[in-house]
């Protein structure tokens, strides 16, 4: 069962793979990071599209109070098709086209943070063209790289986004921004990586920000009122992974500017966070039909069962691109079986096609059943792909129910959501009993 729905009845209806995203624990998880990061001095809580997009989504976190981070002018897209205010938009890209910068402008998106030296002059002949003012911050790279895959790290110096702060290219930034009429700047931004388990990436980043800020404000006389620390929240994908819960987080990084703020001796800025992953990423759990299971004798004797299923890398690159690992379970049928060691892998023509690395499942596992991966929410459908031209279309769909206005299995007859088209993915409004209680 997922979120009071069996997930038979999804595969049935909409087909493998299938993503399926749980509306209640989304909108939870939204109100978790608002409130709790509104405590810790911020301002705004944006989504971060990227992790999983649909009209759908855009307007349940939007609902809860949350704005939207948009990486392109597609996300934008989506964002505006759901109705989402521009002030309640912030664009980021590191190499946003004139077109997409003169969509947001139009569209009176709030805040888009500065990437280049080139996109200064880009957006303010967007703002002025438009006959506005563009609020805009500076994306500024301190030198930290979070704990996390090399790949999603983004702060150290050696990379593409941001204008550095120890370099002076940021401040350079500030002055050539003050000079020009068709903008303003409201603040400074820092993203530091993803998957961040704790607050002590944030700890450094924080100070080398404040210290920016204390250099503008001392060289330029330009007060920093907005500080966006970027998103980076991570979340358990394994037994094993353990990060700081919501409230501990915000309230560690809250404590962290106010204390880098007092010691520097510049008024403590508002605060904003794009978290992305950990407003979806849990919500999330892919399905699977098994369709072959074949054991494979390692050379220690020991075999390993391979479960191929009926996707695989174009709906999840994350195993192999970042060596991702994954919680993987029976779904369809309950097994006293005697586990197995199993690698699950998609049906793709590359051997590094792998879903679950390493799973112990049921030893009577056989083609016809159906594996749940967990948190699958953030990263997968988003970076999903057209690898080997698999069917999208046959896991289409968008469900709305609620269990808990449904009749008694028996009196009912086969379900029929009411549905909203969505490729190769189920939204539901299914109340899970732990988003309840944490209500
Ligand atoms: N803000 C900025 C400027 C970002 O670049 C990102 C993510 C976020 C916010 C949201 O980060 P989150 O809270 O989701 O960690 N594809 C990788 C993750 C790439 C993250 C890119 N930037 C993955 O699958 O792990």
């Amino acid at each position: 069962m997922l979120g009071g729905v069996d997930v038979r009845d999804l595969a049935q209806e909409f087909g493998t793979p299938l993503f399926v995203l749980d509306e209640a624990d989304v909108r939870w998880r939204a109100r978790a990071f608002r409130d709790a990061y509104a405590e810790a001095g911020a301002s705004w809580v944006f989504y971060a599209a990227k992790a999983f997009l649909s009209v759908a989504v855009a307007r349940w976190v939007h609902e809860e109070g949350l704005g939207i981070d948009v990486a392109s002018g597609g996300e934008l897209a989506v964002a505006m098709r759901a109705g989402v205010p521009g002030e309640a938009l912030l664009m980021h890209g590191n190499n946003k086209s004139m077109a997409e910068l003169q969509t947001a402008v139009e569209y009176g998106v709030g805040r888009i943070v500065i990437d280049s030296f080139e996109e200064i002059a880009r957006v303010a002949e967007a703002a002025a063209q438009a006959g506005v003012v563009q609020q805009v911050l500076v994306r500024a790279t301190v030198g930290v790289e979070a704990h996390t895959h090399e790949y999603i790290a983004t702060a150290h110096e050696d990379q593409k986004f941001g204008l550095s702060a120890s370099g002076g290219a940021a401040e350079e930034a500030v002055r050539r921004i003050a000079k020009l009429p068709s903008l303003t700047l409201v603040g400074l931004h820092s993203h530091i990586g993803s998957q961040i388990f704790d607050a002590a990436g944030f700890e450094v980043a924080a100070a080398r920000v404040v210290a920016l800020a204390q250099r503008i404000y001392d060289e330029q006389g330009i007060e920093i009122e907005e500080l966006n620390l970027g998103g980076g929240m991570g979340i358990a994908y394994l037994d094993s992974d353990d990060p700081l819960d919501v409230q501990e987080m915000a309230g560690q990084i809250g404590d962290i500017v106010a204390k880098a703020c007092a010691e520097s001796g510049i008024a403590t800025p508002r605060l904003a966070f794009e978290p992305g992953r950990a407003i979806v990423g849990p919500a999330g759990v892919t399905l699977y039909e098994v369709g072959t299971v074949k054991p494979v004798e390692l050379d220690h004797g020991q075999i390993r069962t391979y479960v191929s299923v009926d996707g695989g890398m174009s709906d999840n690159i994350r195993t192999a691109l970042y060596g991702a690992d994954y919680t993987v379970t029976l779904a369809s049928r309950v097994s006293q079986a005697e586990p197995m060691l199993c690698r699950v892998v998609g049906k793709h023509c590359e051997s590094g096609d792998v879903v679950v690395r390493d799973a112990w499942l049921p030893g009577d596992l056989t083609p016809g059943d159906l594996l749940a991966v967990a948190a699958t929410g953030a990263y997968c459908r988003s970076m999903a792909s057209n690898y080997n031209f698999l069917p999208p279309g046959r896991s289409s769909g968008c469900g709305r129910r609620r269990p808990r206005d449904r009749a008694p299995r028996d009196d009912r007859g086969p379900a029929r959501p009411r549905c909203r088209h969505l490729k190769g993915c189920a939204l539901f409004s299914a109340v899970r009993s732990r988003s309840d209680e944490k209500e």
